[in-house]
């Protein structure tokens, strides 16, 4: 039984811990060589030490490169897990280190992290957390050597809590604004991969893929302001760009950011923006808030351009997902988007009848589609036929009906971030997976689409003759 994957004190019955001296994951012998072929890739030069102090007071970062990863606001309560170990090592170890296993228990007082039940109330938490973070990166700023970047990696999702408005997450906002506050200007952010896939909330779960690094360097004294309007001028210039090179990649060098971290990584190059200056000025002259700077650079992921029939769907999956509802309410919808019922029904994306609609799931799309005959293809009946397809017959067959589809790939790509997005805000965590496993598969399904020779290609006509 694994205990303490997940960071939590409740046993999972699900996953079974390897037998330590087996000759697979989680056993001695593959853990050790895992751990030695890291240190000889990196092939240290000099010896490292650890030492325990308080970051807020600690003074060993003096004129160092720093590169940190502090606690991700109320994610994990370390010193409460850790008293689970420590009360055994403590019996063992005390004679060899006195000074570290000195209390009782783990110190509980300095730990910064967002506990409301340690604090007395979520706002108690979130205050504590951010005086305390602030305090923190403070003390980095004042003690970094001034040649290199400070790199602080925050692994934590924007949507695991959300403000009131539900477009911005305190976790998130609290620990920018400590950022900035200590004086940082974020000038870079790396969606980093830094766990093995099958780590434990991995598995099934829509947890992390990645690690954001933030990447800060300390904003000059003199940095300008700028006005409201200026800074969203700035964002629609930068952030289309930003967004599209993310979800792209870039060949064997960079794979496209996981739809699931997509929300941490566009919060990189927006802030990059909103921190190079030292205020953002609103209409009255007050400066703008972190909060409403990543409400902001949220939008972007909201803004795409789609068919009418694709736009029509998407509205009505968010209000009323795979359910059905009145034809009435379905009409003015899809008067608004200037389409209509019977064309998306002849386009084969819903069903409608006895006066109700709602939108088919991709299990009950039909297995002989063929997108050359079809003459109404809407991106969003794209993206579900390339779903039923990867599900039923794999990256082959998925990467056929790409290869048949045209120049709509990008489009169904967008839409499948978009839809993957909106379903986790939903708690829609099933459908959420089905987008997400098109994109994570989307190398393989594109290389064999590229594979399969197109019509025009001189090579398929050699024989016609
Ligand atoms: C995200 S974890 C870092 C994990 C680490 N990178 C590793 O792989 O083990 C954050 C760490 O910050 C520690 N921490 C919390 N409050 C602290 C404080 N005031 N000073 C120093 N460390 C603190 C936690 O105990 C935890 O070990």
């Amino acid at each position: 039984m694994n205990l303490f994957g997940k960071h939590a004190i409740p046993m999972t019955w699900d996953y079974p811990e390897a037998a330590i001296l087996a000759d697979t994951v989680g056993g001695f012998a593959p853990a050790s060589e895992y751990i030695a072929g890291c240190i000889g890739k990196l092939s240290p030069a000099a010896s490292g030490f650890a030492t325990q102090a308080d970051a807020q007071t600690q003074t060993i970062s003096s004129l160092k490169t720093i590169s940190t990863d502090p606690p991700y606001y109320d994610n994990i309560g370390y010193a409460d897990l850790s008293d689970f170990f420590y009360v055994w090592l403590r019996r063992m170890l005390r004679s060899v280190f006195p000074a570290v296993l000195a209390t009782i228990a783990v110190p509980k007082t300095e730990e910064l992290i967002a506990t409301p039940s340690r604090h007395g109330t979520k706002q108690k938490a979130e205050k504590f957390f951010l005086a305390g973070m602030t305090k923190v990166i403070h003390n980095l700023a004042e003690q970094a050597h001034p040649e290199g970047p400070v790199t602080i990696y925050y692994a934590f999702k924007q949507s695991e809590t959300s403000g009131e408005d539900g477009t911005s997450s305190p976790g998130w906002v609290t620990f920018l604004s400590a950022v900035l506050s200590a004086g940082f200007a974020i000038v870079g952010t790396w969606p980093l991969r830094s766990e093995q896939e099958f780590r434990m909330i991995g598995m099934g779960a829509n947890a992390l893929a990645s690690s954001i690094v933030l990447v800060c360097r300390k904003r000059p004294t003199d940095a300008p302001s700028i006005s409201r309007r200026e800074f969203i001028r700035e964002l629609n210039g930068v952030l289309p760009e930003a967004l599209d090179e993310m979800t792209k990649g870039s060949g064997e060098e960079r794979s496209p950011v996981a739809p699931v971290d997509l929300s941490q990584a566009i919060i990189g190059p927006g802030m990059a923006v909103f921190s190079k200056y030292s205020a953002v000025l609103e209409a009255d002259g007050s400066p703008m808030s972190v909060r409403t700077a990543l409400q902001l650079i949220n939008r972007f992921l909201a803004e795409d351009d789609f068919d009418a029939d694709t736009q029509f769907c998407l509205h009505w999956f968010e209000q009323y997902g795979w359910n059905e509802n009145l034809f009435g309410e379905a009409d003015v919808l899809a008067r608004s988007k200037s389409t209509n019922v019977d064309a998306m029904k002849d386009a084969g994306v819903l069903q409608s009848g006895s006066g109700k609609v709602r939108l088919l799931k991709w299990a009950e799309y039909p297995t002989d589609w063929d997108p050359r005959t079809d003459k109404r293809t809407p991106v969003w009946e794209a993206l579900h036929q390339l779903i039923r397809a990867l599900k039923q017959g794999g990256e082959s067959a998925s990467g056929a009906l790409l290869a048949a589809l045209g120049g709509k790939a990008e489009a169904v790509r967008q839409l499948a971030y978009r839809l993957y997005t909106l379903c986790e805000r939903l708690g829609q965590a099933e459908d959420a997976r089905a987008y997400n496993e098109l994109i994570t598969s989307w190398t393989g399904i594109e290389s064999v689409a590229n594979s399969i020779p197109k019509p025009s290609d001189p090579q398929l006509s050699l024989f016609d003759n």
